[in-house]
């Protein structure tokens, strides 16, 4: 019976990796493309959503991570470091626990959601915290790589991004076609880069006859590629996207430039909103970064934009199970009550608890 091989063997020869390079995989990719008939109702498109959160350590960095952990192992690394919001960190450690190399890993003190952080203990990582934030964090790690014998796996490490370009390969191959448009949260910017990577690859192979329209999403406490300016004190309740300065500012600016995209910023309200209607709706329960996406989409209907008649995807990227105390935090400041009836086991019971 065929297993999905990981995107490294699905996608090897579309990849700029060193030939023969061995795969460490833990069959990251071939992720769900799952047809959201709730905004395909509100816009009158067709909407996709890119489920990311089922990739092996919950996030899309698993992407780009085979490849990064991949490479390094050829290269004959024993240690790797990343700079991370938590998901970067989870998906190194894991693959350097498969590859044998001790995975080094920098977050910023008391910002890092509870799973993301368990992964990264439970992989075997060396968890430094730093007091600062992930833009600080990521300028240590930099250091640290060019002082010290241990390589750099963060999206500047451009084997990352070819790894996690496979996401819009997967996406055409699926839809026979690249969608009209492409939304998704952008953070340090490493994402939305490499999908316009792939995007472009396959439209130069004819494997597309087009390229979408991009359109990022940031939150308004974390919004540098909307303002055109760093923001020296990120803060939102999307830990994962809360970056004052991207590392990928330049390449996701051509991304937007060449698509005719745009740059958005959202509420924190709006974002964990939007993440639970996506849940209680689609049945697809994402983090609050992942949301943004969507959190877009309804504020552009809001404004009057109209997206009738085209095919929209739409990346979510890291599974709820990452952070259910902002969820849950979210949910009750909603003003729903978190449904706790405590009965004794009994039928009448049950059924009056019920409803
Ligand atoms: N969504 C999630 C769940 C993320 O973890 C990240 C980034 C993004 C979106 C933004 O992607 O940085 O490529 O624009 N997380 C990084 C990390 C920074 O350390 O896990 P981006």
């Amino acid at each position: 019976t065929h297993q999905w091989r990981g995107v490294i063997e699905e996608y090897r020869d579309l990849l700029e990796i060193p030939e023969g390079t061995p795969a460490v995989t833990l069959r990251e990719g071939g992720t769900p493309l799952v047809h959201s008939e709730w905004l395909s109702g509100l816009t009158g498109a067709e909407v996709w959503l890119k489920v990311e959160g089922n990739n092996p350590t919950g996030s899309f960095k698993d992407r780009g991570m085979t490849a990064a952990i991949s490479v390094a192992k050829a290269d004959g690394a024993e240690a790797v470091v990343c700079a991370s919001t938590g998901n970067t960190s989870a998906s190194m450690a894991a693959y350097a626990a498969k590859a044998g190399l001790k995975p080094l890993v920098l977050v910023p003190e008391g910002k890092i959601a509870a799973g993301k952080m368990a992964q990264a203990i439970m992989h075997g990582g060396q968890v430094v915290m730093v007091r600062g934030n992930f833009d600080d964090c990521l300028a240590l790690a930099r250091q640290l790589a060019w002082d010290y014998p241990v390589a750099l796996v963060n999206s500047v490490n451009p084997v990352r991004l070819e790894g996690q370009k496979t996401a819009a390969f997967e996406i055409v191959d699926f839809l026979g076609d690249a969608p009209d448009y492409h939304l998704l949260p952008v953070g340090n910017a490493g994402n939305i880069s490499a999908y316009w990577l792939g995007y472009n690859q396959y439209a130069a192979l004819g494997l597309a006859s087009r390229t979408p329209v991009m359109r990022g999403f940031q939150a308004e406490g974390a919004a540098p590629l909307v303002t055109g300016e760093p923001f020296p004190d990120p803060e939102t309740k999307a830990t994962a996207i809360r970056i004052g300065n991207p590392a990928s500012w330049k390449l996701a600016e051509a991304a937007r430039n060449e698509s005719g995209g745009r740059f958005a910023a959202v509420s924190d309200d709006a974002i964990l909103a939007a993440q639970r209607e996506l849940a209680a709706r689609d049945g697809v329960f994402v983090e609050p970064a992942s949301a943004a996406g969507i959190a877009g989409l309804l504020q552009e209907l809001a404004a009057g934009e109209s997206y009738a008649g085209s095919t929209v995807a739409i990346t979510v990227t890291g599974h709820g199970l990452k952070d259910t105390a902002t969820a849950l935090e979210g949910y009750a400041a909603s003003g729903q009550s978190v449904v706790d009836t405590v009965i004794d086991a009994d039928v009448t019971a049950a059924a009056e608890a019920a409803g």
